[in-house]
């Protein structure tokens, strides 16, 4: 497997635009820059540590989320859909990666063309194992009309429609991990009934995690590049053990820093190639 990375030396909080960016105070949190470094290094190492090969893209100025970099694209083959963000802040990322997609022969699509419709790529759009389902999260990021052009572009053979009821869990990913063909970890009161339903119909093993465990240590945002190895945030005791008894091995790293963002071990990469 290849996945891309994208060097945190931008990595700040400057606007907030989900419910993690700011304290109770109401506050924008502090990053700690060194240290959101060295978390970083040590994440692309863990991928690294796994048989995991990792390209590094650079960072750009003034935009300070561009390291979650599973928001830009939905990527499949060498099919490249290029977000469209939801919020202004982030609009102008997409478009910094074309370049580097059309040089390493991707054929690129931009959802921009969507008008009003958003699609913030892996964050909310997810592939079971095989390729061949696309799981649509929609609700506060990405928007269900938007799927109708990723169908065009991708045909997938199925679509599963998951609407997202809980702002916590503003991003598909936050709240749903698929962890091979059968398994899946899910939050379960970030769904409405009928996307729990469809859930249920798709996997014959789904790991519950609690909310709590899934908002403290964004442990649901964990990512399985092989259906064995499972990098997640350190501290959600409960969904290591419940990997762990899945014959799952869960590998914990520490994304603090990044988590004060909203985001953490899943999102801060891309997948080029299963
Ligand atoms: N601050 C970023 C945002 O709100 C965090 C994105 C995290 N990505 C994710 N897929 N959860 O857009």
């Amino acid at each position: 497997m290849k996945l891309l990375m994208l060097e945190p030396s931008c990595f700040e909080i400057l606007y907030s635009i989900n419910p993690f960016m700011q304290d109770a105070q109401g506050q924008l949190k502090k990053v700690d820059q060194s240290k959101a470094l060295l978390q970083w290094s040590e994440l692309k190492k863990t991928f690294e540590s796994i048989e995991v090969e990792v390209e590094v893209l650079p960072a750009h100025k003034g935009y300070p989320d561009m390291v979650f970099c599973a928001n830009h694209a939905l990527v499949q083959g060498k099919t490249v859909l290029l977000s469209h963000m939801n919020s202004k802040e982030r609009l102008g990322e997409p478009e910094l990666y074309r370049q580097w997609y059309e040089l390493h022969s991707y054929k690129v699509v931009s959802a921009e063309l969507l008008g009003k419709e958003r699609l913030e790529g892996a964050g909310d759009a997810l592939w079971s194992r095989d390729g061949n389902t696309l799981f649509a999260g929609y609700g506060f990021r990405s928007t269900k009309g938007a799927y109708a052009f990723a169908n065009e572009v991708f045909s997938p053979r199925k679509i599963v429609y998951l609407r997202l009821v809980d702002s916590n869990f503003y991003h598909l990913d936050t709240c749903f991990s698929v962890l091979d063909e059968n398994t899946v970890a899910i939050v379960e009161s970030a769904f409405d009934s009928e996307s729990l339903a469809r859930i249920t119909e798709n996997f014959s093993k789904i790991i519950k995690v609690s909310r709590f465990e899934a908002i403290e240590s964004m442990a649901v945002n964990c990512f399985c590049p092989d259906g064995k190895n499972v990098v997640l945030q350190h501290g959600a005791k409960e969904f290591v053990k419940e990997l762990s008894s899945a014959g799952f091995s869960p590998i914990e790293v520490d994304t603090s820093e990044f988590i004060k963002a909203g985001g953490s071990v899943f999102c801060m990469k891309a997948v080029l190639q299963q």
